[in-house]
């Protein structure tokens, strides 16, 4: 149906005859002459419709916005008043001799360019349409050359693809599952994976050795802005290679990928263990690209007379740190620093105290603090010593449980970083290492830092002589802050899976229920192996600069998990459920209401 696309014609196609299909981007009537701005993946060109054209000038004259046409006509120079530099095509336009209405199109919901402002319910609503916005096209586009990448990359290293089933039991990543019934298996059902870590890693007891896949997974989880229910991974597993192999191929690939997609030369990748993490940035994903960092006070305070410090410092599970802002006198407000004391609070810290560094020199007087009267002037000395404070310079602290200082203050530090553009550099990537196997929740019980099937880096004897002290062999990438994947060497022998199951509290009746296939895997010659996995999805939407992880894909799920466009989730019909043999239960109504 057609010759070129609109938005590849240039110079060199002057004299050439075309045939362009598109849909109208923008319809301008001057005086007797009709422009039309055709429109196609490839961009936009200008068509121009004179009386000449005869019955095509009158049907120019008919076509409305996103109209779909065909046109037929003469490449030409526009003159040079009427060159466009802002437009691909700006020097031609294609003086146009025939036209066919291939279909026509009912005034669209919202504005298609895309520097109209439109609510996101809209634009998901009518997805279809929000994808024709030049910005969506770019980011799908873009998510195609870095998939095309990857796949040349992992290929060239000898990676095999192999397809994992999305019809599956549950894969633990410690979200809650998507669940199907199965209709052959009466009260069954099958999970939708959360990742598809077993079943590579049974890949590898075949012997297959290198696998990838871009794979859907599947996680019922809280959403935010980067996470979705079904988001994609480019999963990686490989045999008889160590962590530093690992993470050797797979940070080689994410620079090839970035040099291919986004001719970025990303730097060093530095290593950083999780306890340092945690310590200097409040966070196992350090955002490297913001220079502030905690600064641990506890055994500064546990004198001080005043409780809300004094208590944690004394408490072996609290923290008390603080954070510095350089020249942060100036730059914030009392009304920012009330803001930033809401905001701490949504991490669970109690409050936010603060000292202003107007005269360091000047203990008594130097210091503007509702906190200072509690500090002995010993203590203002050593703080001020162990932040290297300068005048002008504004100290945050945090004082409670580790966790919730640990959670406040790395969230305040990214959110100054962000407020006040303290970025250093455009990209900083690293590796996390030496995590802990598993982390105690409030019950006292053991979670998988990662999954149960990460190898520790000690005995049998060891971890389960001491659980909470058992460090993982796993390695997280992050960039910019953001956990970009994770991955480890996993369990390759039955007796460490079974203890790490142990100490998981799942008994071996459990064990052999849900992870039977597996433990009898790692009996017959399961080779050492260990891998990785990016999300495809926060890599894209971290290229691109988006702020959603929803607009790096096509069809998104909203914030409560649902599509508004399909409607989906969906009811069914009475007999689909009985040959399910379910039975829906009617939702309670709350007490007010009956
Ligand atoms: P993990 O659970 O860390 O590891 O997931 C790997 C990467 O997937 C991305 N990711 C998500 N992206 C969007 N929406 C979500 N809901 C979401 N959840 C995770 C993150 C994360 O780093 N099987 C292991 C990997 C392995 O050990 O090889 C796994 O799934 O970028
Ligand atoms: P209060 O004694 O509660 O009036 O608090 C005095 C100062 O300490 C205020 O600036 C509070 O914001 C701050 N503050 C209170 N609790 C904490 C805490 N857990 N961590 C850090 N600062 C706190």
């Amino acid at each position: 149906m057609r010759s070129d696309y609109c938005g590849t014609l240039r110079a060199e196609h002057i004299d050439q005859e075309v045939t362009l299909c598109g849909w109208v981007d923008r319809r301008r009537d001057h005086g007797g002459v009709i422009f039309i701005d055709l429109r196609d993946r490839e961009g936009i060109v200008q068509v121009v419709f004179d009386p000449d054209a005869g019955d095509h000038f009158h049907l120019a004259d008919r076509v409305r916005g996103e109209y779909v046409l065909q046109v037929t006509g003469k490449v030409r120079a526009r003159d040079a008043a009427t060159v466009n530099p802002n437009m691909a095509t700006g020097e031609v336009e294609v003086y146009g001799t025939a036209l066919l209405i291939l279909n026509e199109a009912e005034t669209t919901p919202f504005p298609l360019d895309s520097h109209a402002s439109v609510g996101e319910d809209v634009r998901l609503k009518y997805r279809y349409l929000d994808l024709r916005r030049h910005d969506m096209q770019a980011g799908l586009r873009f998510r195609s050359k870095v998939t095309s990448a990857v796949r040349n990359y992992l290929d060239g290293q000898g990676f095999l693809d192999i397809e994992t089933p999305i019809l599956t039991r549950a894969t633990p990543e410690g979200a809650r599952d998507y669940l199907v019934p199965s209709r052959t298996h009466e009260n069954k059902f099958f999970a939708l994976p959360q990742s598809p870590q077993l079943f590579k890693q049974l890949l590898m007891v075949s012997g297959f050795d290198r696998y990838y896949q871009i794979a859907k997974c599947f996680r019922d989880e809280d959403l935010r802005a980067d996470r979705q229910p079904e988001f994609t991974q480019i999963d990686i597993e490989a045999s008889f290679m160590s962590e530093e192999q690992i993470m050797g191929v797979t940070e080689d690939m994410i620079r090839q990928v970035f040099k291919q997609a986004k001719d970025v030369n990303l730097g060093e990748f530095p290593r950083m263990t999780y306890a340092d993490a945690i310590a200097q940035y409040g966070s196992d994903k350090p955002d490297l690209r913001i220079p502030l960092t905690l600064v641990d006070v506890k055994d500064l305070m546990t004198e001080v007379d005043f409780k809300v410090f004094s208590g944690p410092a004394k408490d072996p599970k609290g923290r008390v740190t603080a954070l510095k802002v350089p020249g942060g006198n100036d730059k914030l407000t009392r009304k920012q620093i009330d803001d930033y004391t809401k905001f701490v609070g949504i991490y669970g810290a109690k409050g936010l105290a603060y000292i202003k560094v107007n005269d360091k020199s000047d203990l008594e007087e130097g210091l503007q603090s509702p906190i200072v009267k509690f500090l002995p002037n010993d203590v203002r000395a050593a703080l001020l010593e162990r932040l290297q404070a300068e005048n002008g310079d504004l100290i945050f602290f945090g004082a409670d449980k580790a966790k919730v200082v640990t959670e406040a203050l790395g969230a305040l530090r990214c959110k100054l970083g962000a407020d006040l553009d303290l970025y250093t550099q455009e990209w900083a990537p690293l590796w996390v290492v030496d995590f802990p196997m598993f982390e105690e929740d409030s019950d006292g019980e053991w979670n998988s830092l990662h999954h149960p099937f990460t190898a520790p880096s000690c005995t049998v004897e060891e971890l389960e002589a001491d659980p909470g002290q058992a460090l993982s062999r796993a390695y997280d990438m992050v960039l910019n802050g953001t956990e970009l994947g994770g991955g480890s060497i996993r369990i390759h022998n039955q007796a460490m899976q079974q203890a790490v199951f142990r100490v998981l509290g799942i008994e071996e009746d459990e064990q052999r229920e849900k992870f039977g296939f597996l433990l009898d895997a790692l009996k017959y010659g399961a080779p050492p192996h260990g891998g990785l996995a990016f999300g495809l999805d926060r890599l894209i939407m971290l290229m691109v600069g988006a702020s959603s992880i929803r607009d790096v894909i096509a069809f998104p799920k909203t914030q409560s998990a649902a599509c508004v466009m399909t409607d989906a989730p969906g009811g069914v019909d009475e007999q689909q459920l009985k040959e399910l043999n379910i039975r829906l239960r009617k939702k309670e109504k709350p007490a007010s209401e009956s």
